[in-house]
């Protein structure tokens, strides 16, 4: 059994540099829903149960037509290219070795080819709709070229939400020499990442992303690309843009409402993601977990349900699934856990997640992930 995802977090807090730390670690405003996320998980009381046979445990499932060795993926994660030597690449091969999807981010360090070349499997993709829909397409190809089994649409950042750690972190700021010292100063005083990222994991630009469309800032100017470049036009109309350019599976990713569930539904999503991105965006909306129950209840079974924010433990695996959740996704779990020992880190993680998923299945009785559901929970 590995490490818990607690350990990992405190192991990659003390290998990366504060600014990238911070930036995995962080919610938005006063973190309250990045919290909430947390809280409303681990107060679900699950119910013990015991004399069952526990002989045999099923942990695997089937989504979008694809196996899973556990209920869950790796969720679109942006620049893990800087935790961890050509991190997309690792942690896509550690996904692969476990039998889990891996989902890149528009917003990957790697470029989509790289990261199915060297990991040996296609990966999901995930996309932010930007206002060049030439540049949309051209992505969407790619990840047709690519065999992407599905897309994941991400809707809940039209706009960024504001992130004060990254300002005091040297992230985004604080601006001029003040902030260029505070990143040199990060990278001198943490040699390994130095080495084995800054030096040696280059190039650091956005691989999906031409540096013609990026300018000159490169990753650097990412904050000023998302805001010029992310179209808040975009509405409901648009899936039907995009199901003209993807046959696969659309995925839509960062719905927290049930009337947005409907909308969903009635657009012909082949699945929803409930999530508000890890607390990332609109501070004080609700927890994942507290939104899932009446998404589920809209959806009634139409398409795959799935949730992410805050699962730290194959307990809060099991948790969502009670909860309605046909799989998860988890975020911040891999991201520490690549950022403390790359490849074989997110592999320990993944291991910690099935034996913790093991063990919370034996004591409610649960010998079937895709027969879990309220009836785990204490009323
Ligand atoms: C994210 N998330 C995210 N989502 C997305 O659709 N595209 C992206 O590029 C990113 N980037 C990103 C970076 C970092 C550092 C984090 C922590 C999160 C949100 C992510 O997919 C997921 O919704 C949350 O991470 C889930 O919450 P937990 O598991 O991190 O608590």
């Amino acid at each position: 059994m590995g490490r818990p995802i607690c350990d990992l977090r405190e192991a990659a807090k003390a290998r990366l540099p504060r600014l990238l730390f911070d930036y995995i670690d962080g919610g938005s405003y006063d973190e309250v829903t990045l919290q909430r996320n947390r809280d409303a998980l681990r107060s679900i009381a699950l119910r013990q149960r015991v004399m069952t046979d526990i002989s045999s445990l099923r942990m695997d499932t089937t989504l979008f037509g694809q196996s899973l060795a556990l209920p869950l993926a790796l969720a679109p994660v942006g620049f893990a290219g800087m935790y961890a030597r050509r991190g997309e690449v690792q942690a896509a091969r550690a996904a692969k070795a476990a039998g889990v999807p891996f989902c890149l981010s528009t917003l990957s360090i790697c470029g989509l080819e790289e990261v199915v070349r060297d990991s040996g499997a296609p990966v999901w993709f995930q996309l932010y709709m930007v206002r060049d829909r030439g540049f949309c397409q051209a992505l969407l190809q790619r990840a047709r070229a690519a065999a992407s089994p599905v897309l994941l649409l991400t809707v809940d950042l039209p706009i960024a939400g504001a992130r004060y750690r990254d300002l005091r972190s040297g992230m985004s700021g604080p601006a001029g020499w003040r902030g260029a010292a505070m990143r040199a100063w990060q990278g001198a005083t943490h040699p390994a990442w130095l080495w084995n990222v800054q030096l040696n994991g280059r190039p650091h630009g956005f691989g999906n992303i031409p540096p013609e469309v990026i300018g000159e800032g490169g990753v650097g100017g990412f904050a000023d690309w998302i805001k010029s470049n992310l179209d808040p036009t975009v509405t409901w109309k648009d899936i039907a843009w995009l199901r003209e350019r993807w046959d696969g599976p659309i995925v839509i990713k960062g719905l927290l409402d049930r009337a947005d569930a409907r909308e969903a539904l009635a657009c012909g999503v082949d699945g929803i993601v409930v999530s508000n991105h890890g607390g990332r965006q609109l501070d004080g909306v609700p927890a994942s977990a507290s939104a899932l129950p009446a998404i589920v209840e809209e959806v009634a079974g139409r398409v795959p349900v799935l949730a992410d924010g805050g699962i730290r433990s194959g307990l809060d695996v099991l948790r969502m699934l009670a909860l309605g959740a046909d799989a998860c996704l988890v975020g911040r779990a891999w991201a520490y856990a690549l950022g403390a020992a790359g490849e074989a880190g997110v592999a320990e993680m993944l291991a910690t997640l099935r034996s913790e998923l093991e063990v919370a299945m034996s004591l409610t009785g649960c010998t079937d992930v895709r027969e879990a559901g309220r009836h785990l929970l204490v009323d």
